[in-house]
């Protein structure tokens, strides 16, 4: 098919290159870019293709003489050269570039952001820099020229020379082009050091543009802790002098691991009390941590082609979750991402983008850094783990980096890692890699003369372009506790590798509880038929935190589909919400946990699943009703956690007392729903920090007011763009739905709205599409303003248009007249004149 590109057609690149010097001449309009290729042909000489777009070639030359014209032709997409204008041996290939960074909306190759030069090559932006073999299996060693009279001259690797209007530098390691960096501008840096288990001193810089360097302490700490995380965890030590963090302020993404030289969005380095939340806190230190892991994760090891993309994003992913586990949140750390994974990644799999971790097929990469090859990739290294145990798993990583430092890898080495340190058969467990969709696993009891047996049947549905679907090999983590409470069978993984397979436990006095799936333990969606009243029992006595969390979720989801469809809340579930609200052997963050309702969206698909059409106004005023019912049964204990878990003193962002904000603010949303707001209009009154400041406001507007509150933030924050995102965000997200669309329309044709910085653009656009009932308005008017802004932004950066697009993934849940309305709005982008290649490829698979 014309334009895709699949695993089964890759080839090796027939050249190795043994190194490359560039040197940039920085302009605005008219950058020069020379690169000097020192090439070797692999197997005898053959055509020599080099990618490029949007370059202009000013010359070529082989060997220092200028390459005639006839030598080579010249294409929308690259450079190639015939295989008879080339030498038998070793040459050194030249070629210079004219292009114009301040003209780069779309926020890949060079680019400018308020005056400053930055980069980003990650999946194909180097070949709009020079032209190159801009693929990640070709590895080399980089040097780097820049000319300019900024102050601020980065690049990968060492400085090895500095001058009046220049700098010069050198990367010791080969690394794919994707990886390649360059910063230039007015920067401030807050620098520290790093002293590694085998004593070599790491310079640490985080670079800001002027004015923001008091909010980078955090960062640079964040770094520190993650360094040696690594080293402790997983023996790896960084490997260069000097590593940098620079903030930009437009970026498509949320950070950049290029080698030595990482790229961040600004609103995940910046913060402050009074500018940050805890929220922000955890994911900036999360989100180094990440960046930081893909030097040995990514960098050191890297992918041989972008299908192999889940082999360094899965692992780094599953190694900054278990970071943030280890040095913040513990147990609760698990329950954040299980919450986020289903939100994201089951939504996608159950719907028309669903992919495997490890596609087999892209039109545009882009599209492909999505929660199934991050979380659900993290997902799948999780259970690598929990299959092999905690040595067996650091075995085989040992092996991992022994056997393929420096290499480009796939899927397939990965696993063979993992046979070759266990000795077992990862066959089937590789079905994980290549097939998408979430298996659901049902499962019945039965207990009789002191047997208790669990059965279990695995079914995943249909996806895309794969009808069939073999039985997974799925790790199910399982307890069983006696009617006191007491754990009478501790965990063990059943492994299950049938469609229905059954287990025994023997010698039980009584019939057990079982809690199944501990820690979830496998990314699937269990199904079983139990009381409201074990839920209860589980939510209070599992000694496993995730599946006490569960249960009651479980008990919540159940009763808000129930509630959507016009029953009354279930009392177990009122009763089980005292209980745990009482436990104070629960940490206050765990029981905030408890206290979050299921989102709109997750409602929505649970109905869905059931075959039941949902209706987007019905669980929201079910939602809401639930609150309200919690807030009048518990009001006293309610109020308790509110004023009881206030935190005096100076702001700090560690675990503790984040948790208590956290509980405060999950009892003040219940209580709001009986007050008029009145409490959160004073908590916002005098809040000290924007983890407050914010969480209240958003409650004022859940109710339709906070109009005083709004404008004061407004003239407060109003300079800060990164701190009114916030503002945009929780009128977009929490605004009721009959004024949702207004409120975002009003916001977006104000002039103040920067719509071209993609921050900007997800804070409203994002935020509305989840605002459930306001995106999913009956008549259609959500989708079309949302559609507007899509084609609005497609011309401009058309890889942000395409990931926020998948707004539209979950459509076909709903009834007949919001799908009209859905279709009309997407085939209204797809038949847009000059729609990119990105948000093309999405509309297609989404209206498939
Ligand atoms: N590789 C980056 C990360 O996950 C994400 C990214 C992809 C950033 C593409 C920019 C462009 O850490
Ligand atoms: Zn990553």
């Amino acid at each position: 098919m014309d334009g895709v590109t699949l695993l089964s057609d890759y080839k090796p690149y027939p050249y190795e290159i043994e190194k490359i010097s560039l040197v940039f001449q920085l302009a605005p309009e008219a950058t020069k870019v020379r690169a000097t290729l020192a090439m070797t042909p692999r197997d005898g000489v053959a055509d020599l293709h080099l990618d490029g777009e949007d370059l202009k070639l000013l010359g070529v030359a082989l060997n220092g003489a200028p390459l005639a014209a006839e030598a080579y032709t010249l294409t929308t997409t690259g450079l190639t050269i015939a295989a008879s204008a080339l030498p038998e041996g070793a040459f050194e290939l030249q070629t210079e570039v004219e292009i114009a960074p301040a003209k780069n909306t779309a926020l890949e190759g060079l680019y400018m952001s308020n005056g400053m030069y930055c980069t980003q090559c990650e999946a194909e932006g180097f070949r709009k820099i020079t032209f190159y073999p801009d693929r990640p299996d070709v590895m080399t060693r980089f040097h780097v020229r820049i000319e300019s009279d900024l102050p601020v001259l980065l690049s990968n690797g060492n400085p090895v020379g500095q001058g009046a209007g220049f700098a010069e530098w050198d990367d010791p390691w080969p690394k794919p082009a994707y990886l390649f960096a360059l910063v230039a501008g007015d920067l401030r840096a807050t620098s520290g050091s790093f002293t590694t288990a085998s004593g070599r001193k790491v310079d640490l810089n985080i670079w800001v543009r002027p004015g923001d360097e008091d909010r980078c302490d955090f960062a640079l700490a964040s770094l520190q802790r993650s360094m040696k995380w690594d080293e402790e965890a997983y023996g790896r030590e960084y490997d260069l002098d000097l590593f940098n963090i620079v903030a930009v302020d437009d970026f498509n993404m949320g950070a950049m691991e290029n080698k030595g030289l990482n790229i961040f969005n600004s609103k995940l380095v910046l913060a402050s009390p009074e500018t940050a939340t805890d929220t922000d806190y955890e994911r900036i230190e999360a989100v180094i941590a990440h960046e930081y892991f893909h030097n040995w994760t990514g960098n050191r090891i890297t992918c041989r082609d972008w299908f192999q993309l889940c082999l360094k994003e899965g692992l780094t992913v599953y190694r900054d979750q278990s970071f943030t586990r280890d040095v913040r949140l513990g147990a609760l750390k698990r329950i954040d991402d299980v919450a986020m994974l289903r939100a994201r990644q089951f939504r996608e799999d159950a719907g028309p983008l669903a992919h495997p971790p490890r596609p087999s097929s892209y039109r545009e990469i882009n599209n492909f850094y999505t929660a199934t090859v991050y979380e659900k990739g993290a997902e799948v290294v999780g259970m690598l783990a929990t299959l092999l145990g905690a040595e067996g798993y650091r075995k085989a990583l040992d092996l991992y980096f022994e056997r393929h430092d420096g290499q480009a890898c796939t899927i397939e080495d990965w696993i063979k890692v993992f046979e070759d340190a266990s000795g077992r058969d990862l066959g089937q467990f590789k079905l994980w890699y290549t097939q998408a969709g979430t298996p659901h696993l049902s499962v019945s009891e039965q207990f009789e003369n002191g047997t208790y047996t669990l059965t279990f049947e695995q079914v995943t549905a249909p996806t895309p372009g794969e009808p069939e679907k073999p039985p997974r090999h799925i790790p199910t983590a399982v307890g069983l506790l006696g009617q006191n409470g007491d754990e009478v069978v501790p965990t063990q993984v059943l492994e299950m590798t049938k469609g229905r397979q059954s287990f025994t436990f023997t010698g039980l006095a009584a019939k057990p509880v079982p809690s199944i799936l501990r820690g979830f333990s496998a990314p699937v969606v269990l199904e079983r038929d139990t009381t409201p009243a074990e839920q209860a029992f589980l939510l209070a006595h599992d000694t496993d935190p995730f599946n006490r969390w569960e249960a009651g979720r479980n008990l919540a989801r159940d009763t808000l589909m129930a509630m959507a469809q016009g029953a009354t809340p279930a009392p177990d579930y009122l009763e089980a919400v005292g209980q745990m609200l009482a436990d104070d052997a629960a940490t206050p963050g765990f029981r905030a946990a408890c206290l979050r309702l299921p989102g709109e969206d997750e409602i929505a698909a649970a109905l869905a699943k059931k075959d039941v059409v949902p209706d987007p106004d019905a669980i929201r005023a079910a939602r809401r009703g639930l609150m309200a019912t919690l807030a009048q049964r518990h009001e006293a204990a309610l109020v308790g956690a509110y004023e009881g878990s206030a935190v005096p003193g100076p702001y700090s962002p560690d675990a503790a007392p984040a948790g208590k904000r956290a509980l405060r603010l999950a009892a003040l949303a219940l209580l709001s729903t009986l007050d008029q707001g009145r409490r959160a209009s004073a908590l916002y009154a005098e809040a000290t920090n924007m983890t407050e400041s914010i969480g209240a406001l958003g409650l004022l507007v859940a109710q339709g007011a906070g109009q005083a509150e709004l404008t004061a933030f407004a003239a407060r924050w109003g300079a800060d763009p990164l701190v009114m995102d916030k503002w945009r965000s929780v009128q977009a997200m929490l605004s009721p739905p009959e004024t949702a669309v207004e409120v975002v329309t009003a916001i977006a044709e104000s002039g103040a709205f920067e719509w071209k910085n993609p921050n900007r653009f997800r804070s409203l656009l994002g935020g509305f599409a989840a605002n459930h009932a306001g995106f999913h308005r009956a008549d259609g008017a959500g989708y079309a303003l949302f559609a507007d802004w899509l084609i609005k932004l497609d011309p401009l950066n058309p890889q942000t248009a395409a990931r926020m697009s998948t707004a539209f993934e979950t459509w076909r849940r709903y009834d007949a007249t919001r799908q009209t309305h859905a279709k009309a709005a997407l085939e209204r982008i797809a038949g847009t004149q000059g729609l990119s290649r990105d948000l093309s490829e999405m509309v297609g698979r989404l209206l498939g």
